[in-house]
């Protein structure tokens, strides 16, 4: 089939797709309930004054937005304010004994932490890290998983003005020893261990193996799961213990460091199309307010809600989702440990009968989940969400009706919020009560922001003419990355070289690549199709290619090794991976066991391969370039399509005979 064939079926299946109104009683009573809020907000850049001064600032700022060196683009310069004071000490006067965080240990564990428990909590931490020698601007790696530690880790650093990295959980010792060295980070912070369907998971020998690894020697400090560490937890000396640490500086207080607003705030690293992860740099003002704003518009926050965002703290979502935003806006989030299915698959509707959550968000994959478990674990749990967002993959249109049926009861609004850990916050995404939902289509523009397709030469297409192109971004945004850690070129070439005049200091002339396919319907809705490089998405994770190709080229008995995205119902996109083996090695269950460990200890076990196949020769071009759109076909059932162009033809006819006949 032609692409031309392709964006007509796709958008004959688009136009299919009825419209959903919001229910009068969400709009009633929305956030964003005036439509003249994209024309207001779209004043540029005046319009996102209205964000920043959702926040609390210490020194105003002088000038909204700097252009004047693109693609540096600088928000807010010469305000000043802390993040930690926005999210915790302002709401101290009007609700100090509210709930700010819900947590629920998988175990059953509760606990309530309220705005003043959390103000005292990452005060005490802000001195300990102060004592251990953090100072402002020091990278700080955090390595937690989903336990109040983990905000209170984050909020303690943005209190001294000491730039985070969260490393998610899942990820292994070597990615964890990459992350520090990339980051120069001196400091880790870590814990005994946590729970994960139902066994206590060792986690600080991912540190330990980390500082083997890693060139720096980073200082380790470690919580603990209960009061004591655990009896299955080895914990080094040379560890400082955070509990004992915090006994030094009970009821201690830190005054919040003043900081620029274009100070980076965090460091939050992502898979690109190379083997190494970039550091995305995140400053304070413009990020904070961006969160803070779509927290209130797109996710209809109010301080009197029960929110939960059901994503892990360790990627972008839930830094802006669960961190950043809903606690900048003073409301009540529940925070989950464990798994969706343990100890039983109503777990999560237990969790939100429970507390009454109001607004519920989480990814397309644990909804295909939901559905394949099917309605009857859902059945008769008493809760009533007004809002539900999905987020990090395209949702089929099957799986938003199931969500809006069986989990919203047909009297909840979604929202399908299209962003990227580089945006800081949602881009394309309908206003839950200003605009029709569409199965399927990510919506509109969010206010402020304008969208564009271009072909691959940088041609713009016909807005609204249902054509698939490459996504771009015109114009600025307060919550975009600041640079790439330490890697300003990078930043360039992987964000704006493409589709830029990159030689004019016009920054109209500059436009930011996503990295994204999409279609613009001609109802002016976005359908976004997914990524366009070779990065995949498994089960809403980031994964390069390359750096699952450099994991299993570390196998010895590798000669070469290519990944492919295969499509999952549930997952959304596995890796499978074709290996061609050393001159006299044969393939075993254990080469195989072996390429399967390597993606686990370099990257993480969300990671594993679905699939090793062994091949003899892997498609390539005449000039050796490997052709991984044709694995990607095979792996899929896909028509081969033209591959005369190929150094030898014949390769990927041979693989799929193999893999299909596997
Ligand atoms: C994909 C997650 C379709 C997309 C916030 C993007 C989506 C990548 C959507 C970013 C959506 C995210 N519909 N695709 N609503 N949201 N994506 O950095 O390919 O982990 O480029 O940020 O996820 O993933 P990241």
């Amino acid at each position: 089939m032609s692409d031309e064939d392709a964006d007509v079926e796709l958008e004959a299946r688009l136009r299919e797709q009825e419209y959903f109104r919001p229910p009068s009683k969400f709009v009633g009573q929305a956030n964003a309930s005036d439509p003249a809020i994209h024309d207001e907000v779209g004043e540029f850049p005046e319009g996102f004054e209205a964000y920043a001064e959702l926040l609390d600032w210490d020194e105003h700022w002088d000038e909204t937005f700097d252009g004047s060196n693109p693609p540096f683009f600088e928000w807010f310069v010469g305000g000043k304010l802390n993040a930690s004071y926005n999210c915790v000490d302002r709401h101290l006067g009007e609700r100090k004994n509210q709930t700010a965080l819900l947590w629920e240990g998988e175990d059953g564990e509760q606990e309530n932490i309220t705005y003043q428990d959390l103000y005292r909590e990452v005060n005490e931490m802000a001195a300990a890290l102060r004592d251990v020698g953090v100072e402002e601007d020091d990278v700080v790696t955090i390595h937690l998983p989903m336990v109040p530690a983990l905000p209170v880790t984050m909020l303690a650093c943005a209190r001294i003005g000491a730039p985070h990295s969260v490393v998610f959980a899942g990820f292994s010792a070597s990615a964890l020893a990459e992350r520090v060295d990339s980051a120069d980070s001196d400091y880790v912070v870590t814990i005994d261990g946590y729970y994960r369907r139902g066994e206590f998971l060792e986690h600080v020998e991912k540190a330990d193996t980390a500082l083997e690894e890693a060139d720096r020697d980073p200082q380790v400090l470690c919580w603990t799961r209960h009061d004591e560490v655990h009896d299955s937890a080895d914990v080094s000396d040379e560890y400082t213990m955070v509990p004992e640490l915090l006994e030094d500086h009970r009821r201690e207080t830190v005054e919040p460091v003043s900081r620029d607003a274009e100070d980076p705030l965090f460091l939050m690293y992502t898979s690109g199309t190379t083997g190494k992860p970039k550091g995305c740099q995140h400053r304070t003002g413009g990020y904070l307010a961006y969160a803070a704003a779509t927290s209130k518009h797109v996710l209809d926050i109010k301080p009197e809600d029960t929110y939960w965002c059901a994503a892990d703290i360790g990627w972008i979502t839930g830094h802006s989702y669960i961190v950043y935003g809903p606690l900048a806006l003073g409301t009540t989030s529940v925070m989950y440990e464990g798994t969706p299915d343990y100890p039983h698959k109503s777990r999560m509707w237990e969790i939100a009968e429970r507390y009454d959550v109001d607004i519920f968000h989480t990814s397309p994959t644990a909804v295909r989940m939901f559905m394949k478990w099917g309605e009857e674990h859902v059945e008769g749990y008493d809760f009533d969400f007004r809002h539900m967002t999905t987020v990090g993959e395209p949702i089929q249109p099957e799986a938003w009706l199931w969500y809006y049926k069986h989990i919203g009861d047909e009297d909840a609004v979604i929202v399908d919020t299209w962003w990227q850990t580089e945006t800081g916050g949602h881009l394309i995404t309908n206003l839950p009560a200003l605009d029709d939902m569409k199965p399927g289509s990510a919506g509109k523009p969010a206010p402020g922001i304008e969208p564009a397709l271009v072909d691959d030469e940088g041609e713009e297409l016909e807005p609204a003419a249902g054509k698939a192109g490459n996504l771009i971004i015109t114009r600025p945004w307060p919550g975009m990355l600041q640079t790439v850690y330490g890697n300003p070129e990078r930043f360039i070439d992987t964000y704006w070289a493409d589709f830029s005049d990159t030689d004019s200091d016009d920054w109209t002339d500059w436009n930011y690549k996503a990295g994204d396919g999409a279609v613009h319907a001609q109802d002016g809705y976005w359908r976004i199709l997914g990524r366009l490089d070779d990065v995949m998405n498994v089960a809403g994770h980031r994964l390069g290619t390359m750096e699952l190709e450099s994991a299993v080229a570390e196998v010895e008995a590798v000669a070469e090794a290519a990944v492919a995205a295969r499509e999952h119902t549930e997952k959304g996109e596995v890796p499978d991976v074709y290996v061609v083996l050393r001159e006299g090695v044969e393939q075993s269950e254990e080469v195989r066991e072996d390429i399967i460990e390597a993606v686990e200890d370099e990257i993480g076990a969300f990671a594993r391969p679905a699939n090793v196949h062994f091949v003899d020769d892997l498609p390539k071009t005449r000039s050796g370039k490997i052709m991984r759109r044709l694995l990607e076909n095979i792996s899929n059932d896909a028509d081969l399509g033209d591959t005369t162009t190929l150094r030898d033809p014949s390769v990927p006819e041979r693989i799929r005979e193999q893999v299909q006949g596997d």
